[in-house]
């Protein structure tokens, strides 16, 4: 069974369990989508099919690809361990509690052949939490995508200290060949490395909110209106090395100063209950109040799906040129 079109198993239809679906299904993958609730099944599909339509519609589907073609290569089951036989990859998407990936883990071992990926869409769990009693333990892994995946494409691929290499490898191609950016972690950190760089930004922003040193408006706007634009298309290192003559100059020129910054923010606040907390809320609150939140989400995804037709219209300029 080739790679690029092999059967895969989604465990769990929820928020993510369906982003997936989609990003297999059009990269060409029978996807075949198992729940322990029905109702979440039959709602899988129907919202399958309206996201594809919204990929279709903006232009993010792929060349020649069409809504019912994609559609088609998505299947739903209630029973594992059918749905499991001839899969080449499973996705495990179940909400983000050890001891029930622990259980579904355990399910999959049962069932799963030699050679089946096992990865696990978890967030923050390592994958040694929930895999060392396993079996097929070699086999397993965490695939951590970012959320709406159809619109960033950065998956982090974490191993267990016993995940075989060839998983690995495995792992982070069949990311590649379905449009997607995976990063290898050499091993297991709490927060993998999308979560410790975005942490670090929240708290220093939190710091200077604390501090009295600017507004929490004025945080988010040095971050949209300034750093996000350049990190929309390359990452801090690389900024580096364009801002001087090369990294080893940047270093020589700013290397001191960095550390000096570095060195006061090294303290981590408290964030629940704080009146920081009360602060940030109700500035965040002015421009959006939480009953309008989920309006708004919906324009942050049209955003996104904006911006990554734009930086793929982008490459796709540049690798013809
Ligand atoms: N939501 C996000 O933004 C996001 C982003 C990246 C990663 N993740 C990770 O993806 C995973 C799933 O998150 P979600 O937001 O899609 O959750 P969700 O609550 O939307 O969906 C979970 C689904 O799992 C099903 N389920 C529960 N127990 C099950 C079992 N034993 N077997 C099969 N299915 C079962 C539920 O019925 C539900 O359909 C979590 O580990 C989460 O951390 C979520």
């Amino acid at each position: 069974m080739s790679q690029s079109h092999g059967k895969v198993v989604i465990v769990g239809s929820g928020l993510i369990g369906r982003c997936w679906a989609v990003l297999f299904a059009r990269a060409g993958h029978n996807v075949t989508m198992y729940d322990i609730d029905e109702k979440q099944l039959s709602d899988a599909l129907v919202a399958i099919r309206q996201q594809v339509t919204e990929m279709h519609q903006c232009g993010s589907l792929g060349e020649g690809k069409t809504v019912d073609g994609v559609c088609q290569n998505v299947r739903s089951s209630s029973d594992l361990a059918t749905c499991l036989q001839g899969a080449l990859h499973v996705q495990e998407c179940v909400p983000e509690i050890v001891d029930l990936k622990k259980k579904v883990f355990s399910e999959l071992d049962k069932h799963v052949d030699e050679g089946v990926v096992m990865a696990s869409s978890s967030s923050c769990i390592v994958p040694s939490s929930f895999t060392e009693s396993l079996r097929h333990r070699s086999q397993c892994i965490v695939a951590h995508p970012v959320n709406p995946p159809q619109y960033i494409p950065l998956v982090e691929i974490v191993p267990a200290p016993w995940t075989a290499p060839e998983i690995v490898k495995r792992t982070r191609d069949l990311m590649q060949s379905i449009g997607q950016a995976p990063v290898t972690l050499n091993k297991e950190v709490n927060g993998f490395l999308l979560n410790r760089l975005q942490y670090a930004l929240i708290m220093e922003g939190w710091r200077l909110v604390q501090d009295g040193v600017c507004t929490p408006e004025d945080v988010d706007t040095a971050v949209s209106q300034g750093l996000g634009l350049r990190y929309s298309f390359m990452g801090p290192f690389e900024v580096m090395h364009l801002n001087a003559e090369g990294i080893k100059d940047y270093c020589d020129r700013y290397g001191a100063n960095i550390t000096r910054v570095c060195e006061t923010q090294c303290s981590a606040r408290e964030m629940p209950g704080t009146s920081t907390c009360t602060a940030v809320h109700e500035a965040m609150c002015r421009q959006t109040p939480v009953e309008d939140l989920p309006a708004r989400r919906q324009w942050r995804d049209t955003r996104l799906a904006a911006l990554a037709a734009h930086k793929q219209e982008l490459e796709d300029k540049e690798k013809k040129a």
